[in-house]
This record gives C-alpha cells, structure tokens and sequence, in this order.
C-alpha cells in the first residue's frame, strides 16, 4: 500500500515536472521570438512632439530578426513592399583607415536601432570598374531599411584613393563622414600585419617589417611604403578638404575604441544627430578574444572574426622610434586640423 502511494506521489511530481519545465522553456522560447518577431510600430509613433526620435529598444532586437532576413535575400517583393523597405544611399561612410578599427566602429554602430550597416565593403568610389557602374548598381548594394533608418558603409580604401572625394561630393555633398585612427605606427604594423598573414596562407615568404618600412639606402623611413604612407593621416585628409568642410568629419579614436567603446560611440551617435541608444549592455568584455564584443539581447551576441585582433610581430625598437619621430609632426597637424588630440608619441 505505502509502495503504491510513494509510487503515485512520484508519478504526480513528474508530471508537475515536466509541466513547470515545459512551461519555462515555452516561455524562454516566447520572449526570444517576441523579440524578434513582433513588428516595429508605425513610424510617425516613433517620432516625439519636438521631432525627436524616439526608437523603442524592442526595434533594436526586431532589426536582429527580420532585417536580418530581408538581408540575407530570403523576403518576398510583397514583404518588402509591405513593410515600407527601401535599399537607400548612405548618410554616413566609414572611408578609413584601414586597420584603424573599422569594421568594429561599424558592427557597434549597426547596434544602434536607427543605422543599418552594407555588411560588405562595396568599395564603389575606389574601383573605376564598380564606379562606372553608376549610382543606381551602388544602391541596390545596400541593405534594406526602413525609411527613418540610415545606412552606413565602410570602405577603409576610400580614404587613401585620390579620386574618391569627389565622387562622393558628386553623390551627396552634405555627406558624413567617419574616420577612425590609431597610433599611426601600430596602424602601419597591424596592416603589416595583415600582409603577412595573406602571404603566410599562401605559403609564401614576406620581407620583415623593418626592411619595407626603413630604406635601406638611406636609413631614412621609407615613405614609399604604403603601410607608412597611409598612416600619414594629415596628408589624405587634406585632399578631402578640398571637397568638405572639416564639419562633415568626425574622427573615431581607434585605440579607445578596443579599451573603451562607449564613449567614443556617444560621440558618434552625437555627430550623426542620433538619439543616444548604444549602451553599456550592448558592449561586453570577452577575455579570451582580449575585446569588447556585441550583445543585440538576451539571445543573440557576437564578436569579432578572428582576423580582427591579430597578435603583430615584434619590432626593433629603433625602428619604433624612427617612426614614431616620422610621424610627430604629421600628427601635429593632423590634431591642429581636426581639433582632436591624441597622445601619440
Ligand atoms: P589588429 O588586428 O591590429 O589588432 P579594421 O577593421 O579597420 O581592419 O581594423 C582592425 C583592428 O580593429 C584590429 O587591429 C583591432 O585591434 C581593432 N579592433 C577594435 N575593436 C575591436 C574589437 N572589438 N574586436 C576586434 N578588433 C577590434
């Protein structure tokens, strides 16, 4: 008798069991597609009485979800006509510098409910093939947005190639523009860097650092070299001026950007008249990438690819140093031209 009461009770708590797990993961599952899955309000409702936007933060996640798919090729001509998508120009480019930590600033900003990011570089102004394409091929590159939204593409070659300034001026004169820096000669070794590991996948051999970047016929830094000439920030950016005010830039500290994203985040939600969403949340410390990666929500986070962080060589230290000195003066006038300082040596 009492066997067959334990074993009733047992049977009873089982049942309960299953029940409150069944329950809790329906919900869990709930919450993570109601993130996703519920539809934006219209957009009117998402503007204040002064004009100001107000995103609500379940955008955020619900971008996550059906963007994504629109992204990725697998909506209807009626979805996208029924959700009011649009492929637009950029409002904002990121045209630099290569190893400056661009595609970061971008994969941050694209947290932010309002920007939508061109997940490839299109590299349209810099490639005459692609460019004489015309602006409609540029177009249909970029993702689908809602019409508040803006999108925003990077391509860090634009802000070294000659002919690209005018050709954005030529698209959309009143244009954003972001450059993101770092300490110019870490910049020049990261692209290194990058070399190298291209050759090294391809078993190939590759000079050292200190050979490319020193002439050796003059002991002088060789300014033929482009991983030097690129980090000479002041002389691209003056090409730039010719077609736009500084106003237009805004210049992205590369190196806070890996020990403290946030702020320089802040500033560029600022710069793009964006209301301050990025927060806190958004930005974890991952210690075995040794970087900050993204959390979108509860569900869905990321980090970087590997090839975003890469331990560089080690380099003769005069070799530092004669750079370091290279650049001093280009970096004065770089500060004095973009009114931001860096405590570069
Ligand atoms: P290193 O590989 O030299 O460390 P880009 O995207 O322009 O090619 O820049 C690459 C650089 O972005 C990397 O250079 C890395 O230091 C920097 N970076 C900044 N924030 C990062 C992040 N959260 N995760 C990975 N890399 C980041």
């Amino acid at each position: 008798m009492l066997f067959k009461q334990q074993a009733l009770l047992r049977q009873k708590l089982l049942v309960l069991g299953s029940l409150a797990i069944g329950s809790l993961l329906y919900l869990v599952a709930r919450v993570g597609s109601l993130d996703r899955l519920q539809p934006l309000c219209p957009i009117d409702s998402r503007f204040g009485p002064h004009g100001q936007e107000e995103i609500p933060l379940r955008a955020l996640q619900f971008k996550r979800g059906l963007l994504h798919e629109f992204r990725k090729g697998n909506a209807t001509k009626e979805q996208i006509r029924l959700h009011n998508l649009v492929q637009q120009l950029p409002k904002a480019i990121i045209i630099g510098v290569r190893k400056g930590g661009t595609r970061a600033l971008l994969e941050m900003l694209n947290l932010h409910p309002a920007v939508v990011k061109a997940s490839q570089e299109i590299h349209f102004f810099d490639n005459d093939e692609n460019y004489a394409k015309g602006i409609e091929w540029y177009r249909k590159k970029m993702p689908f947005s809602y019409p508040h939204q803006i999108t925003i593409e990077k391509s860090p070659a634009y802000f070294i190639t000659e002919e690209v300034p005018e050709r954005i001026y030529k698209m959309n004169s009143s244009i954003k523009l972001l450059i993101i820096v770092r300490e110019p000669t870490t910049r020049a070794i990261s692209d290194y860097t990058q070399v190298l590991e291209g050759k090294e996948r391809k078993n190939k051999t590759y000079y050292k650092f200190e050979k490319l970047a020193i002439d050796p016929n003059t002991c002088e830094v060789n300014t033929k070299y482009k991983a030097v000439r690129t980090s000479i920030y002041t002389k691209h950016l003056e090409r730039w001026l010719k077609y736009f005010p500084i106003e237009q830039f805004h210049i992205v500290d590369g190196d806070r950007l890996i020990t403290e994203p946030l702020p320089e985040l802040q500033l560029v939600e600022k710069f793009l008249n964006l209301p301050p969403r990025i927060s806190q949340y958004n930005l974890y410390f991952n210690a075995t990438r040794g970087f900050y990666c993204l959390r979108f929500n509860i569900v869905f986070n990321k980090c970087l690819a590997g090839s975003k962080g890469r331990i560089h060589p080690e380099v003769d230290t005069t070799v530092i140093t004669k750079l370091r000195k290279f650049f001093h003066p280009f970096n004065q006038k770089f500060y004095q031209i973009t009114g931001r300082t860096f405590n570069w040596p």
